[in-house]
């Protein structure tokens, strides 16, 4: 099976809020994290490691983007939300994986480069779009 590489994270993937893009820049370290993590041979503890620290940090991530959906009133937030609970319904699928003793690791990065790419480039972008022309003014 071929190693997964490093993500670099460059100004394309911004979406232009701040703040999501700190969190968004935080979890391209935690996905270049488990790689080094596992360069030489993969782990089942720190697989089961990280899926427990995405849980954690992407349900913040998601709190707090799905905040922005709501203050500038955004019309696809349901669908957004969704796509968010299926993120963590992959990682409550990959925990129960590595709990049958499945080594998950492999699946685990597929699964989060193509989220990291693909849902951040397309739907939050979409959502930092909106919320630009939607903001509600400041005075
Ligand atoms: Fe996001
Ligand atoms: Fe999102």
């Amino acid at each position: 099976m071929t190693r997964p590489e490093a993500l670099i994270w460059d100004d394309h993937y911004a979406v232009g809020i701040a703040e999501i893009d700190d969190e968004h820049r935080a979890l391209f370290d935690e996905y270049n994290k488990i790689i080094s993590d596992n360069a030489e041979t993969t782990d089942p503890a720190l697989v089961k490691a990280a899926v427990l620290m995405l849980e954690q940090y992407a349900e913040r991530h998601f709190h707090n983007e799905e905040r922005v959906m709501i203050e500038c009133d955004y019309p696809h937030y349901q669908n957004h939300k969704m796509l968010h609970e299926l993120f963590l319904a992959n990682l409550v699928y990959l925990n129960g994986a590595l709990a049958e003793g499945q080594d998950a690791y492999y699946e685990l990065c597929r699964f989060f480069r193509t989220w990291l790419i693909s849902h951040i480039m397309i739907r939050d972008a979409e959502v930092a779009v909106y919320a630009g022309h939607h903001a509600a003014p400041t005075d």
